[in-house]
């Protein structure tokens, strides 16, 4: 009996240690337990530069076509503590209306579009911009919007199994240097569940991250926590009528991929069928190729970084020459998330924020990272994304304004790094 009881003590405290380990191993390296945030130093005229009106963006985009930056906002201060599903906030609440802003990287100006034809709440998370295909100075704009689900908020006996947040997709249209942007549908689809970022490649034709498979309680928790909890999907959207204003009409939606942990951001990368996913939690960025024939992702490079990583960019220099070029990928993310649990829903706290590049190595298939920015949430509070915008060299230096935002940051910053 004694035996048989030590042996299912030893037994228990493996169990303990084999589900502990990797996250305390995970937590110390990701998570930033140790971390004390070193804040780069910045020279004359390399900024910050606090780019006015832009609260609580989380997503920006470099389009390069028009050198402009577009950016979705919340608009106000209020409303992410206590409603925002992408952190988990599902206090009631009534929700923001926030915009569409287009930023000139020259001026470091943002211009919020008006709407055309888009009524109602405008909850906003990841964006992707892309060129209309039928006319070069328009461009399509997705954007996430977190909506409340009314079936759960306006009945007075919700059932169990409704849930909290009916998150959608938007599609704008916008034609470059105008003062608006034009609705063009809503989408509404039950695989697209917690949608965090989007990458689209026809306005027809769109990738989204659901971040997580558990919106709230204790199993999203262990999902957040758990390096083998890979159960976040990508999920690939063909929209057959753009005119609909049903927001379920017209939609064919299938799994493009499954099976990473915590899958969140979605860039465009070096080829048109290069797709950059990072997985936040996970502290690292995968790189797919898209298959179009049967609309699925397919990782086929890893990039580890040591801390959490969420929306990745792609940086195309265009000083490059054969043998200097300062091509790479960027990506933002904070550096202490363990903070997060209480910052999350504290409107005065801070988060810091790292900014990284990778690029691979020369005859190598391994990659260079590099620090490019990092503060300790009082010039930048979160870090969720980030695209450089060339300077043109000085003496052989290559340049670049760096711009950075954050899902809980009161402005997007610009300062200038080298690379
Ligand atoms: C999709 O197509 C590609 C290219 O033909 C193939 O390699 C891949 O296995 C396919 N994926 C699935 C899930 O069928």
């Amino acid at each position: 009996m004694g035996g048989f009881r030590s042996l299912f003590g030893i037994g228990l405290v493996a169990g303990l240690i084999a589900f502990w380990l990797p996250i305390v191993v995970h937590f110390v390296k990701i998570g930033g337990v140790f971390e004390t945030p070193a804040p780069t130093l910045l020279g004359e005229g390399q900024g910050p530069i606090r780019i006015e009106d832009t609260i609580h963006c989380e997503d920006v985009h470099h389009y390069r076509p028009a050198n402009l930056l577009f950016t979705a906002c919340e608009d106000t201060k209020d409303t992410r503590f206590d409603w925002f599903p992408g952190l988990g906030h599902l206090r009631p609440h009534p929700p923001a209306r926030g915009s569409i802003h287009v930023i000139d990287p020259k001026t470091f100006k943002s211009k919020r579009l008006a709407f055309t034809n888009f009524e109602g709440s405008f909850v906003t998370h990841g964006i992707d911009v892309i060129e209309d295909p039928t006319q070069e100075d328009a461009v399509y704009i997705f954007a996430v919007n977190h909506l409340p689900n009314p079936e759960y908020f306006e009945s007075s006996e919700p059932s169990e199994n409704t849930f909290k947040a009916r998150s959608q997709i938007e599609l704008f249209r916008h034609v470059l240097q105008s003062d608006s942007v034009q609705h063009v549908r809503s989408i509404l689809h039950p695989l697209v569940s917690t949608p965090n970022d989007i990458y689209a490649d026809s306005p027809e034709s769109f990738y989204v991250t659901n971040d997580h498979f558990y919106r709230d309680g204790t199993m999203r928790l262990i999902e957040d926590i758990y390096p083998r909890a890979k159960w976040s999907s990508i999920i690939h959207v063909q929209l057959t009528n753009l005119q609909t204003s049903d927001a379920t009409a017209g939609i064919e939606a299938s799994v493009a991929h499954y099976g990473l942990w915590n899958n969140n951001g979605l860039g465009h990368g070096r080829t048109k069928n290069e797709v950059v996913i990072s997985s936040a939690m996970g502290g690292e960025l995968y790189l797919a190729d898209r298959y179009a024939i049967n609309n699925t992702l397919s990782v086929h490079t890893t990039i580890p970084f040591t801390t959490v990583t969420d929306n990745p960019s792609y940086y195309a220099d265009p000083y490059r020459t054969g043998s200097d070029d300062a091509s790479g990928f960027v990506v933002a993310g904070i550096s202490q998330h363990l903070k997060l649990v209480k910052t999350g829903k504290d409107p005065n706290g801070l988060d810091p924020v790292q900014v990284w590049y990778a690029r691979p190595q020369p005859d190598s298939s391994k990659w260079e990272t590099k620090l490019l920015f990092e503060d300790d949430g009082s010039r930048i509070r979160t870090g969720s994304a980030s695209v450089l915008v060339p300077i043109e060299p000085e003496n052989g230096q290559k340049k670049a304004w760096l711009f950075v935002t954050g899902f809980l940051s009161d402005s997007m910053v610009a300062v200038q790094v080298e690379l």
